[in-house]
């Protein structure tokens, strides 16, 4: 068998501190089917997932579960792989930050990084919340996002890594390779963050325990994120006897040529994966993976799903009531590969009935009635006749095959550019073209006269034909959104196992004439869901019993969060600095409103209002709106400006807001924000702005913008 060209991609590792759910199960039900895909391309795959089980969150939690911190992680880590396993996820690879493999390769690589001059020991500043022990990524005086509590400025003795060293190069590397950071939206903002300029990273800790001590200093423990991001290459066995892997699926060059090694991340977490990692690597002197892409946020009504939210759904609901292929469609197709999609029981059951169980479930399952009815468990005589074909029949045909060629090459674009809604949405198209051509050559007519199953014939030969090879070409197109249908609907066809099909090579008119079809599945492929199904899957979630440990993890007090890009302003090292709490009260009072007096007379039941007041009629025509910030991006040439792109959940504008000096603009993506929502239109630097921040004004004029304590949903009446 000629050498495979290997292909390596990777999930994020995930946290220990909470079961995994559906946003979780997002990442690598996504990346998953990227293997698959890649192995019916014909590639050597490695599908690495895994969990990432050191720092101090993970031993609060512990305590609070009355559990050490190695039985703790021991079995919230069996839940993610109980749960992949669930899902029948193909991850090649799963690796645990707990495991001796890993954490001697940590040790290895900051050795290395020592020995090559990149690492030194200094002193550390920063906020420090002395109520959950953790530095905090505030500014001074400012509350710890966690608990609210005031942080103290503390200074630590602590190891940094020369990370200023490389801003250059990397700025050189996003250049050169436009797409080592995908989508254009997060290239735009590690761009402008490492242009803003880098400082050394603190990498250690010296005042915790749980963690991998730091290479001759073992007072110090790794920072968690350095010893996460390392998963990618230890566990590949790179420091260790046997790399073999790490040469075959990091170092090899031709993988590069693939776009690989690939790490798909979430949107909160690239600064670490586009910045930290390959600045880590370069100082060590390693290969750097060729692409990174970052998805967007599973919602969940409008909120990112999360456990600090208490807003998930269970993967498990979905697969017991509907099954594993209906949820990987749904995310697949409903969620734009990058951007943020909204979860919602209504919509999958929708998406399931209307494109599974009356879309492509159906069309196999009459399909394959008919030609069974006709060639009577053998397809043997089923040879399409060139002297019978009529031209009116022949036309429709030829249409479809044209059209079946056409989608194959427009599907296998999507998919290798990731963008698998459109794939799908392509791959549909054939499924109703095939519906169309049936409904059109009426097959059933010719087989049917006055009650009685006519044998072949080569107008039904041909017909039949055409629409077992649709069906065919669609099941391997579709094979690595649908895995478990596809399966079945192969062999029904009589072709043996799916994952054994060169899907390159895929082609019209493959089918082999005569084929015998494999034996009957009498169950339906996607049994139509039943009314009832969204209020059982919502029945399921609200009732199912928690495990003890479930339990204890949701007695841990966990805080409330808004979805928001990494602060990159400071380079403290937080446990989890992806996810900030909104908590930070503004200094000062909001800045007045600067709304025009109305010159309409008060209306009798207002009274008038003295000079200096306004009325409360006046205020109300303040249209003030709850929106999230999609877009933030800095005007050129205008210090203070910044160009955000706000949804206000039924629309989204483009609002220019003097806050430049305030906020790094990837910190502001996906913050909720109070809008001005009826301010006219006004240009400002040559672009439109279309409504107003509320921002209270402290001190040398920076900006603090309001923000709730609660969550609120988009588009909400503030007044
Ligand atoms: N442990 C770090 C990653 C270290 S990688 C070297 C981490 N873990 S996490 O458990 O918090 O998140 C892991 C992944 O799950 C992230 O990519 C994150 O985006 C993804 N998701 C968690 N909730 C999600 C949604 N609601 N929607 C989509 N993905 C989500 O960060």
């Amino acid at each position: 068998m000629p050498d495979r060209p290997p292909y390596y991609l990777t999930t994020p590792i995930y946290y220990v501190n909470a079961r995994p759910h559906l946003g979780t199960a997002y990442s690598t039900i996504v990346t998953d089917t990227i293997a698959r895909y890649k192995r019916a391309q014909g590639f050597d795959v490695f599908f690495l997932t895994g969990t990432d089980e050191h720092g101090q969150k993970i031993e609060r939690s512990a305590k609070a579960t009355n559990c050490t911190p190695q039985e703790f992680v021991d079995k919230v880590s069996e839940e993610f792989r109980a749960l992949w396993k669930t899902l029948e996820l193909t991850n090649d690879g799963f690796i645990r930050t707990t495991e001796p493999r890993h954490k001697q390769g940590v040790q290895r690589l900051f050795t290395l990084l020592k020995e090559r001059g990149y690492i030194y020991k200094g002193t550390y500043t920063g906020q420090y919340c002395v109520s959950d022990e953790a530095w905090v990524d505030v500014g001074p005086g400012e509350p710890c996002p966690d608990c609210g509590r005031i942080t103290e400025t503390v200074t630590e003795e602590n190891y940094f890594f020369k990370l200023s060293a490389f801003e250059r190069k990397l700025l050189e590397l996003y250049e050169e390779q436009p797409d080592f950071i995908r989508p254009e939206t997060r290239r735009n903002e590690v761009l402008s963050f490492v242009r803003g300029g880098l400082r050394d990273l603190s990498i250690s800790r010296p005042s915790f325990s749980w963690g991998i001590p730091f290479p001759g200093d073992e007072k110090h423990v790794i920072y968690v994120w350095m010893d996460a991001l390392a998963n990618y290459i230890t566990a590949l066995g790179w420091g260790s006897a046997d790399d073999s892997k790490y040469q075959r699926f990091w170092a090899d060059d031709r993988l590069r040529a693939e776009g690989a090694p690939l790490h798909i991340i979430g949107k909160e977490i690239s600064r670490f994966h586009c910045v930290y990692w390959p600045a880590v690597l370069m100082a060590a002197g390693l290969p750097l993976p060729k692409s990174i892409f970052a998805h967007g946020w599973l919602l969940f009504d409008q909120n990112k799903m999360s456990k600090s939210r208490g807003n998930v759904v269970r993967a498990e609901t979905i697969h017991d009531v509907l099954g594993n292929d209906a949820l990987r469609y749904f995310l697949l197709r409903e969620v734009v590969f990058g951007q943020d999609g909204n979860f919602t029981f209504d919509a999958l059951v929708q998406r399931y009935n209307g494109d599974l169980a009356n879309g492509y479930g159906n069309l196999v399952s009459r399909t394959l009635a008919m030609v069974r009815s006709v060639y009577a468990h053998s397809h043997t005589e089923g040879r399409p006749s060139e002297k019978s074909a009529s031209p009116q029949r022949k036309a429709p045909a030829s249409d479809l095959s044209r059209l079946v060629e056409e989608v194959i090459a427009d599907t296998r674009r999507y998919f290798d550019n990731f963008e698998f809604s459109r794939g799908l949405e392509r791959i549909w198209e054939l499924v109703a073209a095939t519906d169309g051509y049936l409904t059109r050559t009426t097959p059933w007519k010719l087989i049917k006269q006055q009650g009685t199953v006519l044998g072949p014939t080569p107008e039904l030969d041909e017909i039949l034909y055409n629409a077992v090879e649709a069906i065919r070409i669609i099941t391997a197109l579709v094979q690595p959104v649908i895995p478990e249908a596809a399966k079945t609907v192969w062999q029904q066809l009589g072709l043996g196992k799916i994952n054994e099909f060169d899907a390159a090579s895929l082609r019209w008119g493959q089918w082999n004439l005569g084929a015998e079809l494999g034996p009957k599945i009498e169950t339906p492929l996607f049994p139509r869901a039943e009314k009832d199904a969204v209020t059982r899957m919502k029945e399921i979630e609200e009732n199912r019993p928690q495990s003890a440990l479930e339990q204890a993890l949701s007695s841990i007090p966990t805080v409330r969060v808004e979805p928001s890009a990494t602060s990159p302003t400071s380079n403290a090292p937080t446990d989890k600095p992806a996810e900030k709490a909104d908590t930070t009260a503004p200094e000062a009072g909001p800045k007045p409103l600067a709304v025009e007096t109305p010159s309409t007379p008060a209306t009798v039941s207002t009274p008038a209002a003295v000079p200096g007041q306004i009325t409360i009629d006046d205020f109300t025509k303040v249209e003030l709106r709850v929106a999230q910030v999609k877009v933030a991006e800095r005007v050129p040439k205008a210090d203070k400006l910044l160009r955000l792109e706000v949804d206000l959940g039924s629309e989204t504008r483009q609002i220019l807001a003097g806050i430049a000096e305030s906020y790094e603009p990837e910190s502001l993506i996906g913050r909720k924000v109070i809008v001005v929502a009826n301010l006219a239109p006004r240009k400002m630097r040559g672009l439109e702005s279309n409504g107003m921040l509320l921002a209270g004004s402290i001190e040398g004029g920076k900006a603090v913008l309001a923000s709730f304590l609660e969550d609120v949903p988009l588009g909400a009446k503030v007044k």
